[in-house]
C-alpha cells in the first residue's frame, strides 16, 4: 500500500519489435486498471541482456518502448514509466534474493529452458536467475498485483515462493504478489502456427502483427492466417486458428465470443478476417498516431525519464534499506 492504493508494477523486455500480444496481453489491460493503483511501469532493460544485444539497438528500443507506454495512454504524471537500469536497487535486491533461491526452482523455469535451447552458446547465469531480477522487480515496490499474460504466470509463482521463503524468516517483509490475467488477450497465438505463442523472436514476421505494422500490412497478415476447412466462425479448441482470430477481434474491441460467433454466423472467413484486420487497426493506427507526436518532444520525454526514475528509487530504496537491515548489512553512517 502506498498513498493509500494498492500498488502494481509490470514490465516489458525492450528486446525486438513489440507484438500485438505484448500489447492485448499487457498494454491494454495496465491502461484499464492503472487508475485504480499506485503504479510502476518499467522498461526492463537489464533483463534484455540476459541474451546478446546490440548496445546502439538497445537503446534505441528502450526508447521507443517507453514512448509506447505513453503513447498506449499511461500518463506518466500519474504512472512511474522508467527504466529498470536507472534504479539500482533491482540489481541489489536481486543479489540478495539469490541467497533465498534455489537452484532445483530455477531449473524448473520453462522459459528458461526454452530460451536456453535457443542460445545454446550464451548459457549465462544471468539467463538461469532471471527469475530473481524479476522477483526483485516486483518486490522492490511491495506489488499487490502484477498484470502480464498467461505465459509470466510460473515466474509470477517463483515470485510468490521466494517472498513468502524470506518473510517465513525476517517476518511480513514483502506483500506478497498476486497475477492478474485479462478476460481476453491473455495469450495471442501465432497466425501462421496458431499451437504456438505469438512471438517477437518469431522468425516469421507473417506469424505476428508488429505494433508499428502500417494498416495495409496489418489486414494482409490477418487475411493470411492459418485458420481450418471448417468455414464456421466458431469458438472450439478444435480451429485454433479461428479460435486466436476471435480472441484478437474480442480483445480489441471489447466483445465475447458468443457475439462475435453471432455477428459472423453464416459468413465466409475471408469477411471474418477483414473485420479482424480492421479491428487490430482501429486500436494500433491511434497508438502509432500518438507516439509519433511524442517522439517529436525530446525534452518532454527526457524530463519523464528523470523525474520517474527519480521517483522509482524513492519507492524503491523504502524496502531495500528494510531488507538490507533485515538480514545484517551494517547500519549506514549519515
Ligand atoms: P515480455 O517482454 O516477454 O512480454 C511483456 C508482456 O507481454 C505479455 N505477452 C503476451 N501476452 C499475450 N499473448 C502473447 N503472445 C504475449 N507475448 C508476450 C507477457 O506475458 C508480458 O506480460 N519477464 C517479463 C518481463 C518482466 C516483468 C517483470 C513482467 C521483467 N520483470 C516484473 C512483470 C513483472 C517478459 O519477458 O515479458
Amino acid at each position: 500500500m502506498l498513498d493509500g492504493k494498492k500498488t502494481l508494477f509490470s514490465g516489458m523486455q525492450a528486446t525486438g519489435n513489440l507484438t500485438l500480444g505484448n500489447y492485448l496481453g499487457a498494454l491494454k489491460n495496465w491502461v484499464g486498471i492503472a487508475d485504480e493503483y499506485q503504479t510502476f511501469y518499467s522498461v526492463v532493460d537489464m533483463h534484455s541482456i540476459t541474451v546478446r544485444q546490440d548496445p546502439a539497438e538497445l537503446r534505441k528500443r528502450a526508447r521507443t518502448l517507453l514512448t509506447l507506454y505513453i503513447a498506449a495512454g499511461l500518463d506518466p504524471e500519474k504512472n512511474c514509466i522508467y527504466y529498470q537500469s536507472h534504479v539500482s536497487g533491482h540489481a541489489e535486491l536481486a543479489w540478495i534474493l539469490n541467497c533465498f533461491t534455489y537452484m532445483g526452482e530455477l531449473n524448473r523455469m520453462t522459459q528458461f529452458k526454452d530460451k536456453a535451447a535457443k542460445h545454446a552458446d550464451n548459457i549465462n547465469a544471468g539467463l538461469f536467475t532471471y527469475p530473481v531480477l524479476m522477483a526483485a522487480d516486483i518486490l522492490l515496490y511491495q506489488a499487490d498485483v502484477v498484470p502480464v499474460g498467461i505465459d509470466q504466470k510460473q515466474h509470477l509463482e517463483i515470485t510468490r515462493d521466494i517472498a513468502m521463503r524470506f518473510n517465513s524468516v525476517y517476518g511480513d517483509v514483502f506483500t506478497i504478489p498476486e497475477v492478474y490475467i485479462g478476460k481476453s488477450g491473455a495469450k495471442i497465438m501465432s497466425l501462421q502456427d496458431p499451437l504456438k505463442k505469438m512471438s517477437k523472436s518469431d522468425e516469421n514476421p507473417n506469424s505476428s502483427i508488429y505494433l508499428m505494422d502500417d494498416p495495409d500490412t496489418i489486414i494482409r497478415k490477418c487475411k493470411r492466417a492459418v485458420t481450418d476447412s471448417e468455414a464456421v466462425v466458431r469458438y472450439s479448441e478444435e480451429q485454433p486458428g479461428i479460435k486466436n482470430l476471435i480472441d484478437i477481434y474480442c480483445s480489441c474491441l471489447d466483445k465475447t465470443p458468443a457475439e462475435t460467433e453471432r455477428e459472423f454466423d453464416g459468413k465466409g472467413y475471408g469477411e471474418f478476417k477483414t473485420a479482424v484486420g480492421e479491428a487490430v487497426v482501429s486500436v494500433l493506427k491511434p497508438l502509432q498516431d500518438r507516439f509519433a507526436d511524442l517522439t517529436k518532444n525530446k525534452d518532454y520525454l527526457d524530463g519523464v525519464i528523470k523525474t520517474n526514475a527519480e521517483k522509482a528509487a524513492y519507492f524503491s530504496n523504502k524496502t531495500l534499506r528494510k531488507v538490507q537491515k533485515k538480514v545484517g548489512f551494517p547500519e549506514r553512517i549519515r
